[in-house]
């Protein structure tokens, strides 16, 4: 099983575009119990179900044509050399969908939330990539077939096909026709994300070595999958209940959980660095001075803070240059 037999058994035999052009949008996401660890590497399906919030209209923009000759991949305005490692995943991606071969991409993608706010970009790439191209091929494929396209590109596109809160099921079956997100129809509008951005560098290690360094080598993983069961569950009921501090407190434990199985594994993998854990340290003392404040952080130095929309302008003004997000409105 791979790739290509997979888009195969989703889009049919139907490769002649019906359009001339396709686009979508697709919102960034933030998990809240972390998708960290895959059963199966070339298909990204995950050993666990992992659970995220979609941010609005922050995300990616995607325009799609077909071409004669070889892709040409434009990112905000500009030409992306062939030669880097972004342009090279996108290509391998359009491998599995051309029409005939010598036919090119054209693809011009604009990210709505500014690269400078450090949030990783794959997942709502990756999305609205998968979108524009349903749209340009016609194939009107239904949202679960379109959210394991992209989980194709990439494990945590598969969330951003959706807005609003957002479970991807890990599903079990080999070929991964089981492993797709699906929105809960909830909402939780007072929610509130702050992106403080502490390093948009290029990260030395990606979530996907990451992940499988921490499979391969870390003892704390053995433990890993009970609490993210646990954690799915309390994350729901602090949803369905809009218990702020269960939500928020859940998906803290995650995510510190999450980079403890990392900082476990061989070569040692700390995603943080020094202004990381002031900034934590900031957080646990302003919470234990009675302001509800929790936060998240993925494959990379940068957190997210989780807050309520009436503490927005006190958090403010303890830290400038925070990014905030209402995911619901
Ligand atoms: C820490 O989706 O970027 O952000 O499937 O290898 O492309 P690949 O990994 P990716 O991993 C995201 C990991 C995470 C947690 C999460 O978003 O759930």
């Amino acid at each position: 099983l791979n790739k290509q037999s997979i888009v195969e058994k989703i889009t049919g035999a139907r490769r002649s575009p019906a359009h001339e052009h396709g686009e979508a949008f697709a919102p960034s996401n933030i998990a809240l119990v972390k998708y960290w660890g895959k059963r199966n590497d070339e298909l990204n399906l995950p050993v666990t179900s992992s659970l995220s919030i979609s941010l609005g209209n922050l995300g990616t923009r995607t325009a799609v044509e077909l071409i004669d000759g070889s892709d040409v991949i434009l990112l905000n305005g500009l030409p992306v050399p062939s030669d880097t490692s972004f342009s090279k995943r996108l290509r391998e991606y359009l491998d599995l969908f051309r029409p005939a071969p010598g036919t090119g991409y054209r693809v011009t993608t604009h990210n709505t939330i500014p690269t400078a706010a450090g949030l990783a970009s794959s997942a709502s790439g990756f999305a609205a990539l998968a979108l524009a191209l349903d749209h340009l091929h016609g194939w009107q494929l239904k949202p679960r077939d379109l959210s394991i396209l992209a989980r194709l590109g990439s494990g945590s596109a598969s969330r951003s096909v959706f807005k609003g809160f957002v479970e991807w099921h890990a599903g079990s079956a080999d070929d991964g026709m089981d492993s797709f997100a699906e929105p809960l129809c909830a909402v939780f509008p007072d929610l509130m994300i702050g992106l403080i951005k502490i390093s948009v560098a290029e990260k030395p290690v990606s979530s996907r070595v990451g992940m499988k360094r921490t499979i391969e080598t870390s003892t704390l993983y053995q433990t890993w999958p009970a609490q993210v069961a646990r954690d799915l569950k309390s994350i729901r009921r602090a949803i369905e209940t809009s218990d702020f501090e269960l939500l928020g407190r859940t998906a803290e434990n995650n995510a510190l959980t999450m980079h403890a199985t990392a900082i476990a594994s061989w070569p040692p993998t700390l995603f943080w660095l020094p202004e990381s854990v002031k900034i934590m340290q900031a957080i646990w003392s302003w919470r234990a001075s009675g302001m509800p404040v929790y936060f998240t952080m993925d494959a990379g130095p940068n957190i997210k803070l989780i807050a309520l929309r009436d503490q927005v302008a006190a958090l403010s003004s303890h830290l400038h240059s925070i990014e905030w997000i209402a995911p619901f409105t």
